[in-house]
């Protein structure tokens, strides 16, 4: 495998260009390549098999590209298919996870907040991870609809607004101290979420973390990109290259294909 060839991304959609960007600002001498499946979004109401199967094929479209290792930067497609992914493919795999961790390490309400997809929060890695915190109480939300809305570029709008006050009023009430976003699309939420959270209450996502476990097996395996070539970061979406461009602050040339 080649140091300059690609880093490989896949979501439902947009939502891992949050995570794209982390891998980016880390490691800008990096060639990437990001397929946005938003056409079969949101993948968080769909069954495992059905996310095993899409995750397959989006992982084969990124290693016939030459992807010299794969984030896939969506964690309901984490949580239900990494495992298969890595027994599948010779090929590291860098996966995205709700960060309960450090939410609970440092919680003083010993109460906290997740809001994900329901493929995330039913998943056995999830449930596997969340009882690890005994003395922790873990108030999960499924985030319905807010996929949805983001896809469609509906971000600020009253009625994404109001969604995610009946998303976050109840866990505030339960006086959590940590929200966890358990979902790759909605770090763009933010702003939003801050309109409603008081801010003593800390918001947390995975994409820094992302970023750093992705350096740190690019390094191992002798893959960091060290060549003076021309950085290519390429997009590709299977629906509606307009959002898709605008998330990236219409500073990339998105491509729209089939697949
Ligand atoms: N970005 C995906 C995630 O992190 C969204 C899931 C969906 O398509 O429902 O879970």
């Amino acid at each position: 495998m080649k140091k300059n060839n690609p880093i490989g991304l896949f979501d439902s959609g947009i939502g891992g260009t949050s995570i794209w960007k982390e891998i980016n600002k880390l490691l800008p001498l990096e060639n990437s390549i990001y397929l946005a499946d938003s056409k079969n979004a949101p993948y968080g109401l769909k069954s495992k098999d059905e996310i095993i199967v899409l995750s397959k094929k989006n992982t084969e479209i990124l290693l016939n590209r030459n992807c010299k290792i794969i984030v896939v930067a969506c964690n309901t497609a984490t949580t239900n298919a990494i495992k298969e992914l890595r027994s599948t493919y010779d090929v590291p795999f860098i996966g995205i996870e709700p960060a309960i961790k450090p939410a609970a390490n440092n919680s003083l309400t010993h109460t906290i907040g997740i809001l994900a997809t329901k493929g995330t929060l039913n998943s056995d890695l999830f449930h596997k991870t969340s009882s690890l915190f005994e003395n922790v109480k873990i108030v999960e939300q499924i985030g319905y609809g807010l996929v949805q809305l983001i896809e469609n570029g509906d971000i600020d709008t009253p009625e994404m607004f109001n969604l995610l006050k009946s998303y976050l009023n109840p866990m505030i009430e339960q006086n959590i101290d940590f929200l966890v976003l358990g979902c790759s699309h909605y770090p763009y939420l933010i702003p939003q979420i801050k309109k409603i959270l008081p801010s003593k209450i800390k918001i947390i996502d995975s994409g820094e973390a992302v970023a750093i476990q992705t350096k740190k097996i690019l390094n191992q395996n002798g893959l960091l990109n060290n060549s003076n070539t021309e950085i290519k970061n390429t997009f590709f979406t299977n629906s509606n290259p307009k959002v898709l461009t605008e998330i990236l602050n219409n500073q990339y040339k998105v491509i729209e294909e089939d697949f």
